[in-house]
């Protein structure tokens, strides 16, 4: 499960918030940050203008319920710290940030946080748009990211057995069920049990597209 707070981005090691070298060796990104195009949404870099709608968004309740690390009361000045962070982590290839737009307003967040070969994905979405199919086209767009551009081998995501509709997307998004996770997370203080997805670089071959 990947997500957010204050300080760090969905799940990311802390070595990428503070600048230490990671644990593996990560792949500096020569690229620009991409911008992803669906059939309705657009995946690009968050920019500083977007912290008050984070805010807003990210601070329901329901959003941070179903996240590790989303505090609750979203703290002030919180979202501006994370969308600072993202270029950073972009560059030196540890986690890949998108604000996901709908016909340019702010709806919700993904990321894929990198290792040498594979990527975890996170994601919220905002809860006036939930339930109309976004996290999952938006998921796509990301496993199509991975695959494609990135190379990478292996896809996965983590979600909180309370979560079914996360698993859900996933499924409609060409990740397979991997097991269960069992005090594989912190929340609150108390571990709790994850619920892992996968997809490979060739079970993914007939993921369907966005
Ligand atoms: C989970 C979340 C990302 C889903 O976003 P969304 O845009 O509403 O998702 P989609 O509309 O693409 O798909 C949701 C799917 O879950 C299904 N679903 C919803 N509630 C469900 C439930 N209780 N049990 C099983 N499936 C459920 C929907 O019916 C839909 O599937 P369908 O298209 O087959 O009908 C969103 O609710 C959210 O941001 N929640 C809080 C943060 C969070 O959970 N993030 C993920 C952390 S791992």
């Amino acid at each position: 499960m990947s997500t957010q707070d204050g300080e760090a981005v969905d799940g990311v090691k802390s070595s990428a918030l503070s600048g230490e070298a990671p644990e593996w060796d990560s792949r500096p990104m020569d690229q620009p940050f991409p911008a992803l195009r669906g059939r309705r949404l657009l995946l690009e870099r968050f920019v500083p203008g977007d912290a008050e709608t984070v805010r807003l968004l990210a601070g329901d309740p329901g959003v941070a319920a179903m996240t590790q690390h989303i505090p609750h009361p979203y703290p002030a000045g919180a979202a501006e710290v994370w969308i600072a962070a993202h270029a950073r982590q972009f560059e030196a290839g540890l986690n890949v940030v998108f604000a996901i737009r709908l016909a340019g307003s702010l709806v919700g967040c993904v990321n894929l946080q990198l290792g040498p070969e594979e990527g975890e994905l996170g994601y919220w979405i905002g809860k006036p748009f939930w339930g109309q199919g976004y996290a999952t086209e938006a998921v796509r767009l990301v496993v199509g990211y991975a695959f494609g551009e990135l190379g990478l081998a292996r896809v996965t995501g983590r979600h909180l057995v309370a979560n079914p509709a996360s698993g859900r997307v996933m499924e409609k998004a060409g990740l397979a069920w991997q097991g269960l996770q069992p005090g594989a997370a912190v929340k609150d203080g108390h571990a709790i049990d994850l619920v892992l997805w996968g997809a490979s670089a060739v079970s993914a071959s007939g993921t369907p597209s966005a």
